[in-house]
């Protein structure tokens, strides 16, 4: 029987657990024994228990769940060959050579080196007598697949990346939520949201609340961008506008690659010889990530657990690593480094052009 393990790693992300709950079910339903990796890479540095093998009543009630139940971690031995050597005779001890990764580009790019040295590190597990040459022979090639679990929407290739639609979900909430008391105050307030390097948060949440303003990586703002900005929100104000609302990416840029802070656009919008608005800054932190996923995510997670088993089961020596996309609402398989590469190249909000227009339709124009 073949057996394959599921792990999440990285930062987890609503939607998680409905990928872990498909994959073991569809891994049992394809006659397989199906494993969990408890706490990411770190689980599987050090074995034993960290390996479970799950039945089909171990993940009832799982997708309405939130976080990841089998635990994530970031884990630094995993990044040194001497802990991706112990990975992988924890991995055959337990006769598994087949893995799914629920993680960001971080974990995935890890997961993709660790199958290149696979032959290798077998290789050295026998040179060092921890493994007997009988004990590998049937476990030759490790087959793996990327499942691309992320707040940040910031992965190439892939419409929607799981957990993005529930953080946008709470993002979109809690702006509703301060928009009642700012307008009551008549107030500014600079909202900061996730992403990292990425503003499809900030983007997406600018044209679902109608921001007066946003501050993206992807497009960083020019050395007027004070101008621009006080200019619109001046506008709007004298159109009997009570509230001013901008959204900051947490990674946002000028165009020389300095970061602008929340600080530094709330100081500007409260400068007396200029707006002079009552501000104040919400950093929406965690709450972003926590909690129950929506039902985008849920789907998301349990058709592309289902195709990350196919994938696994398929998978051949010569088949570069994959990871489960959705394209134009279809699950598709796609190579994984390519989309690490893509990635660097092409920044994922700007490929969105058409938001530009959407943006536009806030009371300014
Ligand atoms: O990648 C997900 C993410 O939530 C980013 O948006 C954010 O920059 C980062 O993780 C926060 O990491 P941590 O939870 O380790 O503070």
């Amino acid at each position: 029987r073949k057996k394959i393990a599921i792990m999440t790693s990285g930062g987890d992300s609503p939607g998680m657990n409905a990928a872990v709950r498909a994959c073991v079910r569809m891994a049992i339903h394809m006659g397989c024994d199906a494993y969990c990796v408890y706490e990411g890479y770190e689980g599987l540095v050090q074995g034993g228990d960290f390996i479970r093998k799950m039945e089909w009543h171990d993940v009832r009630g799982w997708l309405s769940e939130g976080g990841t139940l089998i635990g994530t971690a970031r884990c630094m031995a995993f990044y040194e060959r001497p802990g991706r050597l112990t990975a992988a005779k924890n991995m055959i001890l337990e006769g598994i050579d087949a893995l799914i990764i629920c993680g960001g580009d971080g974990s995935l790019t890890g997961a993709d080196k660790f199958r290149s040295e696979w032959p290798s590190l077998l290789e050295e597990l026998v040179q060092k007598g921890e493994l007997k040459e009988d004990q590998i022979e049937q476990y030759k090639h490790l087959n793996i697949v990327g499942l691309v679990g992320s707040i940040d929407n910031d992965l190439s290739g892939t419409d929607a990346t799981i957990g993005c639609y529930s953080a946008l979900a709470r993002i979109c909430y809690a702006v509703d939520l301060i928009e009642a008391t700012a307008s009551s105050h008549s107030r500014a307030f600079v909202i900061e949201v996730m992403g990292r390097h990425c503003g499809w948060l900030a983007l997406m949440a600018g044209v679902a609340t109608g921001a007066d303003f946003i501050f993206i990586p992807e497009k960083p703002r020019g050395n007027n961008w004070r101008e621009e900005m006080c200019g619109i929100v001046r506008q709007h104000r004298k159109r009997g506008k009570r509230k001013t609302i901008v959204i900051i990416a947490e990674g946002a840029l000028d165009r020389e690659g300095n970061k602008i802070s929340s600080e530094m656009v709330k100081d500007l919008l409260a400068d007396k010889n200029g707006l002079g608005l009552d501000t104040r800054i919400t950093t929406l932190g965690h709450v972003q990530r926590g909690g129950t996923a929506v039902a985008y995510d849920r789907m998301l997670g349990t058709l592309q657990g289902v195709e990350a088993v196919k994938a696994v089961l398929e998978a051949t020596p010569e088949t570069p690593t994959c990871f489960i996309a959705i394209t134009e609402n279809k699950i598709t398989r796609k190579p994984l480094m390519q989309a690490v590469l893509d990635t660097k190249e092409v920044a994922k909000a700007i490929e969105r052009q058409d938001f530009e227009m959407a943006m536009s339709l806030r009371d300014a124009e």
